[in-house]
C-alpha cells in the first residue's frame, strides 16, 4: 500500500475529486495548506493576483491506495490537475505500512 501526498492548486480539487471518483477511488482527505516551490511563491498568480509572498495557498490531497491502483491514481491526477503553468503542484508517494477500518476492525488493503 501507498500514501499519496498531492499539493495541488486549490481551484483544481473538484476536478481531480471527481476523475478519481470516476476511477473508483473511495477516500480523500483535503486540507488547505501554504507552501512554495522554485519560483518561491513569487511572479504567481493566484485568483486573478500576481501574489508575492513566501507562501501561496495550496490544496493538499491524500490518498491511500493498494500497489496495484497506484500508478492509474497517479496518472489521473497529474492530467485532471495540470494547468501547464508555474505552480501545478508535486505529487509524493510513500509506502504505507497499515491501514485500519475503525468500524469493523479490518486492516490491509481491504480497509482503503
Ligand atoms: N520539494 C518540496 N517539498 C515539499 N513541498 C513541495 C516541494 N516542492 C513543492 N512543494 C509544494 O508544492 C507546491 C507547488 O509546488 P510547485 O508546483 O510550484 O513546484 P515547482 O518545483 O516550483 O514547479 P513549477 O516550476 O512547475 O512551479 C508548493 O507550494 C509546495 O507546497
Ligand atoms: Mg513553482
Amino acid at each position: 500500500m501507498k500514501l499519496i501526498t498531492a499539493i495541488i492548486k486549490t481551484t483544481k480539487v473538484d476536478s481531480v475529486k471527481d476523475a478519481l471518483a470516476k476511477i473508483g477511488v473511495t477516500g480523500i482527505t483535503l486540507s488547505e495548506v501554504k507552501g512554495f516551490g522554485r519560483q518561491k511563491g513569487h511572479k504567481e498568480v493566484y485568483r486573478g493576483t500576481e501574489i508575492e509572498v513566501s507562501f501561496l495557498p495550496k490544496s493538499k490531497l491524500e490518498i491511500a491506495v493498494t500497489d496495484e491502483h497506484l500508478d492509474k491514481v497517479i496518472k489521473t491526477i497529474e492530467k485532471s490537475a495540470k494547468t501547464d503553468q508555474i505552480g501545478d503542484g508535486k505529487i509524493f508517494v510513500t509506502d504505507l505500512s497499515k491501514v485500519i477500518r475503525i468500524r469493523t476492525g479490518e486492516s490491509g488493503p481491504e480497509a482503503i
